[in-house]
């Protein structure tokens, strides 16, 4: 990659100057290589010599200007030039044009890398019993892309569905099942009805306390293997898992693995008991056992409750335990909600003081919740809002506007069924991973659907514009001659080449909304350049093909990164 090329030729400058003791010896500070803001500064900027000052007591120009000395013009660098203290670099022409030969040569492989590294990533992660929350599209939606662009960088992949299957809200529900079923409909139970029977339990046991110890017992009992208890766990499970499928379906989403909490009861989690008390890491307080932190630098995390019963804490340790053992990953990528973002430190932290990693990074990915303008995203009646209702109406508004659109192409039904689905779902993607994970969305159908906007249907319709422009010319071999390069051109070439580099950003910083970002401005450069230069008909139709040809390569490859489905026609 070209910015790390520069990085290289800025750290060799200054050994260089240091050997010729025109600067002292110290260990060289990363070099960071930016795009300026003005275009006039150059494609890179380097302000090394700032940092440097201190250390080489001149000023920064000085500096500046000393490096600059030493680095020789290349093919792809044509000028380099010290301007307050910044060092700038411009990459030639010949640089752009080769680099859309790569895009062209390489195709979907461009900007992809290979590696030996290993991400487990944590997302998803819904609760059985209850319907897919529109809280757990977020953590699906970018915990997908994040699988896919480390995947792109060459990584071994790892998706894990952490499904939120098992815990005391399991006794409430069992208690309340053979209170208010018979066995014979236990299995017929819709997941609206079980999350009836949940918030019922609640209701019930304001007024009749005693309620809460029975569902515990019932808890102990299903940890205990009791046959009753996971007959009954057991269809709220099945009945759970067809229809989270539903839903993984509809947004094109396959994780995996879905091992679930349940899945790691029993001895592991006793073992990791005594490892714990044995390190002297955790303590009895009152009748239940809990992690206590060095100067109570975080409140205690409970690992078994007074009755024995194990806790999401313990769990969640057993199953680093588990990941670690079986995969050895370099990064534990956690992509949940910033809600529990106490949560993952204490876990983070006793997992460091259990000494279980030395190496391996643990982040957690934590994002910020979707809500209406006004306030919190549910129905009028302040009730929860279903996700399937979500993407629902988002498919059925993408047909209203393939509908109402003056066609330039005639559409079968099944046709407008198809790409109504996948506009839609795209939409409600793109809307989500466009945003830095951490920010709240503030849910908004006219933004989400804009066909001129910052949007997933103006990315589908950009691709779609430049495969059938390409259709349409039926060319072979494409070339960027640099001969006569108007504005809107050279804009495109000074942009698309950094989609490597921001590929590799939104690894680095967990950050799909980079790519879409990228995405977005290369569609506006596109669109520009279609609007302004007639393609077939023009003396640089050549050069015009290949820029469309690169763009329209470039945007598939961001739009399979985050995801998000193409349409044949649109
Ligand atoms: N099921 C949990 C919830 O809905 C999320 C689990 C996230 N993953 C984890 N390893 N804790 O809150």
């Amino acid at each position: 990659m070209v910015k790390e090329n520069i990085a290289k030729l800025v750290e060799k400058a200054i050994k260089t100057l240091q050997k010729e003791k025109v600067f002292p010896e110290f260990v060289i500070p990363e070099v960071l290589v930016e795009h300026p803001d003005k275009q006039n500064n150059g494609d890179y900027s380097v302000n090394i010599a700032l940092k440097l000052a201190k250390t080489v007591k001149k000023n920064p120009q000085e500096i500046a200007e000393a490096i600059c000395a030493k680095i020789k013009p290349s093919k792809a660098v044509e000028k380099i030039e010290a301007v307050s203290g910044f060092i700038n670099f411009y990459l030639s022409m010949e640089f752009f044009q080769q680099e859309i030969s790569v895009i062209l040569r390489q195709k979907d492989k461009y900007g992809s890398q290979q590696s030996k590294k290993t991400v487990v990533i944590d997302y998803s992660a819904p609760n059985i019993a209850k319907p897919f929350g529109i809280g757990h599209l977020r953590s699906t939606i970018i915990g997908q892309a994040l699988y896919n662009i480390y995947q792109f960088l060459g990584w071994k992949c790892i998706g894990d569905n952490h499904l939120g299957d098992w815990g005391t809200q399991f006794g409430k529900l069992i208690y309340q099942i053979k209170k208010k079923i018979k066995p014979k409909d236990w299995k017929k139970l819709s997941i609206n009805e079980l999350e009836k029977l949940y918030v019922e339990f609640h209701k019930e046991a304001e007024t009749y306390p005693e309620m809460e110890e029975e569902a515990r017992s019932y808890f102990k009992k299903l940890e205990k293997g009791d046959k009753e208890a996971k007959t009954i766990w057991q269809a709220c499970v099945d009945t759970s898992l067809k229809e989270f499928d539903r839903i993984y379906k509809m947004l094109g989403i396959k994780i995996d693995y879905a091992l679930g909490e349940s899945f790691y009861g029993g001895e592991p989690m006793q073992k990791i008991v005594a490892e714990l008390a044995k390190k002297k890491i955790s303590a009895k307080s009152q009748g239940a056992i809990v992690i206590k932190y060095a100067n109570d630098e975080l409140p205690p995390a409970m690992i078994l409750k007074s009755d024995k019963a194990t806790t999401y804490f313990l769990r969640d340790l057993a199953t680093i335990k588990y990941r670690l053992k079986t995969w050895r990953p370099d990064i534990f990528v956690y992509e949940i909600g910033a809600d529990q973002y106490l949560h993952l430190k204490q876990l983070f932290s006793a997992v460091k003081s259990l000494g279980w990693v030395k190496k391996q990074k643990l982040v957690h990915v934590a994002h910020g919740m979707i809500r209406w303008e006004h306030g919190k995203f549910s129905t009028r009646k302040g009730q929860t809002i279903h996700l399937e209702e979500v993407l629902q109406e988002a498919i059925s508004r993408a047909m209203k506007i393939i509908e109402s659109a003056k066609a330039n192409i005639v559409l079968s039904e099944k046709e407008k069924k198809e790409i109504s689905e996948i506009v839609g779902i795209g939409a409600i993607k793109y809307n989500d991973l466009s945003q830095h994970h951490s920010r709240d969305i503030i849910f908004s159908w006219e933004k989400i659907l804009s066909m001129d906007g910052n949007s997933g249907p103006y990315l589908q319709y950009t691709v779609v514009r430049c495969q059938s422009v390409a259709k349409k010319a039926k060319a072979k071999k494409l070339e960027v001659n640099l001969t006569g390069l108007n504005e809107a051109e050279k804009n495109i070439l000074k942009t698309i080449y950094k989609f490597p580099e921001i590929i590799q950003l939104a690894a680095d910083n967990f950050s799909p909304n980079l790519i879409c970002n990228f995405a977005h401005d290369l569609a506006q450069k596109y669109n520009l350049f279609y609007n302004q230069c007639p393609i077939l008909s023009s003396e640089n139709k050549e050069t015009r093909l290949a820029l469309n040809a690169a763009v329209g390569q470039v945007l598939k490859s961001c739009l399979k990164l985050l995801g998000i489905s193409i349409p044949k026609k649109m």
